[in-house]
């Protein structure tokens, strides 16, 4: 779904805010960014929706390559992505319906439909009833499901949350991060911001932290390494195993004089290390 090759973004002349960072998201992952203030992850987010290109780097998301979009096809390929904000940005002036139906108006649907829509997901925020209120007449978890609600209303395939737990309190800050993972598991794939270490103790999903603009955990390429050694060493010793048997096998049925059976076993010892070797160089 998603692919961030060597990707690097620098402000000016001396701000390196992402340093040659690569990961890959699979359609429907959870995944958590985490670090430090200033660690890169707003930047990952703002790439993500193609409000700058990198610097250098590749990235691509679903079919879109970034570095390909012209002007007139960023505004379609912003539909894939919803980008719930650090900042909020819903509109004060309109209600909590008039906010996300601004996000549906561009899609092609009739009135009747988007009202439809907006009651939908209102429900799947737990904010139904309170669709004629201003931002200012909520309270802090309810505008952020408001923006929440905004970025799912289009059915993106992608949601990036930029520390929606942030200005809440420990309680709502779970609310929401259950609210992210009920949308993660109707198939929508979240990469959510956060510093809230306990929320990323206690959710159990892959987290990759940023320091200074680069990757310093990936816990999925930890889980693969694992992975990849353990199911390395099972088949070395299934394999050894097996040639061990064999031996026994071979021994029990043999009743020819000692020097074949010295020539067999001095080949099986060769055959043996060959085939070692060979199982070594398929796990590295
Ligand atoms: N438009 C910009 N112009 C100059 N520098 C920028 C700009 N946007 C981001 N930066 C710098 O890039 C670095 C990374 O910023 P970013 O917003 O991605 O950090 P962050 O990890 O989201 O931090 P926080 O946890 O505080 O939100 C910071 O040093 C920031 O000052
Ligand atoms: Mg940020």
């Amino acid at each position: 779904m998603i692919d961030f090759r060597n990707v690097t973004k620098t402000f000016g002349n001396d701000i390196i805010a992402l340093n040659e960072v690569s990961f890959q998201v699979e359609p429907g992952e959870f995944l958590f960014i985490t670090g430090p203030s200033g660690a890169g992850k707003t930047t990952v987010g703002r790439l993500l929706i193609r409000e700058f290109a990198p610097t250098s780097g590749e990235i691509t998301v679903g079919e879109y390559d970034l570095a390909k979009l012209t002007g007139r096809d960023i505004p379609f390929y912003r539909r894939q992505v919803g980008f719930v904000f650090q900042d909020f940005k819903l509109l004060p002036d309109r209600t909590v319906a008039e906010n996300i139906e601004l996000s549906l108006e561009i899609l092609d649907k009739t009135s009747e439909e988007i009202r439809e829509k907006v009651a939908r997901v209102l429900e799947l925020v737990n904010l139904s009833g309170k669709d004629n209120l201003f931002p200012s007449q909520l309270s802090g978890g309810e505008v952020q499901r408001t923006v929440i609600a905004r970025a799912v209303a289009a059915e993106p395939p992608l949601i990036f949350a930029d520390e929606p737990t942030g200005n809440l309190d420990a309680e709502t800050g779970w609310q929401i991060t259950e609210l992210l993972e009920k949308i993660n598991q109707r198939g929508t794939t979240v990469i959510m911001a956060t510093h809230n270490q306990g929320i990323i103790g206690a959710a159990k999903k892959r987290v990759i932290k940023l320091e200074g603009g680069r990757v310093v955990v990936d816990t999925k390429e930890e889980k693969q390494e694992a992975l990849r050694q353990s199911s390395g060493q099972a088949r070395i010793k299934n394999q050894e195993k097996f040639e061990k048997e064999g031996e026994k096998e071979r021994e029990e049925n043999s009743e020819g004089d000692d020097r074949e059976k010295k020539h067999e076993k001095e080949h099986k010892g060769k055959h043996h290390q060959k085939k070692k070797a060979v199982e070594v160089e398929k796990v590295e």
